[in-house]
């Protein structure tokens, strides 16, 4: 299928709730059916992959804020960062970060297997300030920066508008660890996956230039400690991991 529309001019899916009474609120952290019905809509319109994505995103988002808040002690995580922490928020921004890959155009290219060239990469970058067009309709504005802002870089060198430092949002600066992460150790189309230990290797090499330093610290320790937990949760439940009707 073709789609020749500029970017800038995409419209959203019509039947994703657009026009639906405005969910925006400064308590974006109180989920209402509502909200959890445009999270949906939003999930349901992305590619396979992404959808599967943006659920991890939004898990893990909402344990590294569960952890950042109620064991601050043992990850060094500031009182004055720990405070404009919601895990809830967190999740959301997971859930919602990718939203700009609702657009066809975008996903014709996400789901094509071929390398992407550099105006394909233009196409799927634009998912950003895409994101960020529909989620501030809805989203509180912490929420709805993490889907503009989750591929700038640290050091001013990402996009779409190359922030850097505290510019970046702090949602948006935790996400986008998360994010990468769970991208390294997921098979794609266009890559494989790496183990759990090298991926926390490649996130430490980002630290300062991709990731805020602080935050990378906080929640590196955050992902080993959930990693280790699954692990010794699989050899506590081994008859989980068994075949039936063998
Ligand atoms: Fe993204
Ligand atoms: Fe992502």
């Amino acid at each position: 299928m073709a789609y020749s529309a500029p970017v800038n001019e995409q419209s959203v899916p019509s039947h994703t709730p657009y026009n639906a009474p405005l969910l925006k609120t400064s308590a974006s952290h109180i989920v209402t059916p509502r909200s959890a019905l445009f999270i949906d809509s939003i999930l349901n319109e992305q590619d396979d992959n992404t959808e599967d994505h943006s659920r991890a995103v939004g898990d893990l988002g909402y344990r590294v804020g569960v952890e950042m808040t109620t064991n601050p002690q043992r990850y060094d995580v500031p009182f004055a960062i720990a405070a404009k922490i919601n895990p809830v928020e967190l999740e959301v921004g997971g859930l919602l970060h990718d939203t700009g890959k609702i657009y066809g155009h975008i996903k014709e290219k996400i789901m094509n297997p071929e390398p992407l060239g550099k105006d394909d990469l233009k196409i799927v970058q634009a998912h950003t300030h895409l994101g960020f067009k529909v989620l501030k309709n809805y989203v509180g504005s912490e929420i709805a920066l993490v889907g503009s802002d989750h591929h700038e870089n640290y050091d001013g060198s990402g996009y779409p508008n190359g922030k850097k430092g505290d510019e970046i949002p702090l949602y948006a600066r935790i996400i986008k660890i998360i994010d990468s992460y769970h991208a390294m150790t997921s098979d794609r189309p266009y890559h494989n996956s790496i183990t759990h230990e090298e991926a926390l290797y490649e996130l430490q090499q980002g630290r300062d230039t991709l990731y805020d330093p602080q935050i990378t610290d906080i929640v590196l320790q955050i992902l080993d400690d959930i990693h280790q937990e699954q692990q010794s949760s699989i050899i506590r439940f081994p008859t989980i991991l068994k075949p039936t009707g063998s």
